[in-house]
């Protein structure tokens, strides 16, 4: 098959577009004919500076296809069923070998495209707004990087359960435009203007009873400066790239607190797995919206990881192999 891989960590660059052995079923998993790539935050991350647990590496945690094969003890899907797969790496791919487990089974008629690009993003925002923020009726949410996957996710899910108001930021004010069809209330362009000041402003002081964080680094500064009393922070990524040194000595007082949210750990358990199964039927019923903002084609994979690096993509960037 071909693949889009690297031998070593770095720019888009690195990208090489070559022949590759076919991936081999194991005996609880399936392999998929890869129709749609769905380039998460943590691939561009990976191909930055992630492990090569093989080499050449084909980077990659998400995409959807037609299933070419099953193992022989899974009995829940079939060759022919359309899936939407997550896995560490390997979605860079004409075809992907993955667990069954980390497999959910598309609706008929649904849009492969969209189904790509729903178990990480939408599963990590549910779990940072109701699993570990406790997000409630009423509150008032904060989402970093709401231009991101997991930001798009977060403010749709966020408004849906009746958030009193959804702020989120954005590099640009161009940006933050495009999400209000989705259901943020408030933007903030942290370009320009102080991220807690802003969120005292708009709240009224109240401040942010729940903020999901996929920046880290300075960011998540400006995230626990803009907490409420009681407030929770899900620190979720690390898409700023800078080291985490944040002082928590505003929290105690507050009975605030901060939870690190690490989807990849419960994602093969029954809780989230049922999740994402019932976020993708959302999609399919027209409850939640998938924002893809391009797509490209696999052999052009250095150009998407730079177009996503450019800042300009909101919501998700697609691979057709
Ligand atoms: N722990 C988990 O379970 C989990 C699950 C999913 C994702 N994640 C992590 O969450 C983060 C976001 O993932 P995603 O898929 O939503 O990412 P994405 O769609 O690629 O978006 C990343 C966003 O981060 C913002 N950003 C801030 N500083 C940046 C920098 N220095 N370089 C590039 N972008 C920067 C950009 O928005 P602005 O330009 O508007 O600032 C960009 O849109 C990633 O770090 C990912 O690894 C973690």
């Amino acid at each position: 098959m071909k693949a889009a891989v690297y031998y070593e960590n770095g720019g888009p660059d690195v990208f090489r577009y070559e022949d590759v052995p076919d991936p081999q079923v194991h005996r609880k998993g399936i392999v998929i004919r890869v129709e749609a790539v769905s380039i998460e935050g943590g691939d561009t991350l990976n191909r930055f500076r992630g492990a090569l647990v093989t080499k050449p590496h084909i980077v990659g945690y998400q995409a959807a296809g037609e299933v070419v094969e099953v193992g022989e003890e899974v009995d829940n899907i079939k060759v022919g069923d359309k899936v939407v797969t997550t896995g560490g790496f390997g979605s860079h791919a004409e075809l992907r070998a993955v667990p069954a487990r980390t497999a959910w089974v598309i609706p008929p008629g649904m849009n492969v495209l969209e189904a790509s690009a729903i178990p990480v993003p939408f599963g990590t925002a549910h779990d940072c707004l109701f699993e570990f923020g406790r997000m409630r009726k009423g509150e008032i949410v904060l989402v970093q990087a709401g231009a991101s996957g997991v930001g798009v996710a977060a403010i749709q899910l966020a408004a849906r359960a009746g958030a009193a108001m959804v702020i989120a930021t954005a590099s640009s004010d161009a940006r933050l435009e495009k999400l209000k069809a989705y259901g943020l209330t408030h933007g903030i362009n942290y370009q320009r203007d102080e991220v807690a000041g802003e969120v005292a402003r708009i709240t009224d002081k109240h401040m942010a009873d729940v903020i999901v964080d996929p920046v880290g680094g300075p960011t998540l500064q400006s995230s626990i400066a803009s907490l409420a009393y009681r407030g929770r922070v899900s620190m979720v990524g690390a898409a700023g790239r800078e080291a985490m040194v944040v002082d928590v000595g505003s929290m105690m007082g507050g009975n605030r607190s901060l939870s690190g949210v690490f989807l990849g750990a419960e994602i093969a358990t029954d809780r989230v797995h049922d999740n994402i199964q019932q976020l993708i039927q959302d999609v399919a019923d027209g409850a939640l919206k998938v924002l893809i903002d391009r797509t490209f084609p696999l052999k052009n994979a250095a150009d998407a990881h730079r177009y996503i690096e450019s800042r300009q993509a909101v919501g998700r960037v697609l691979l057709i192999p």
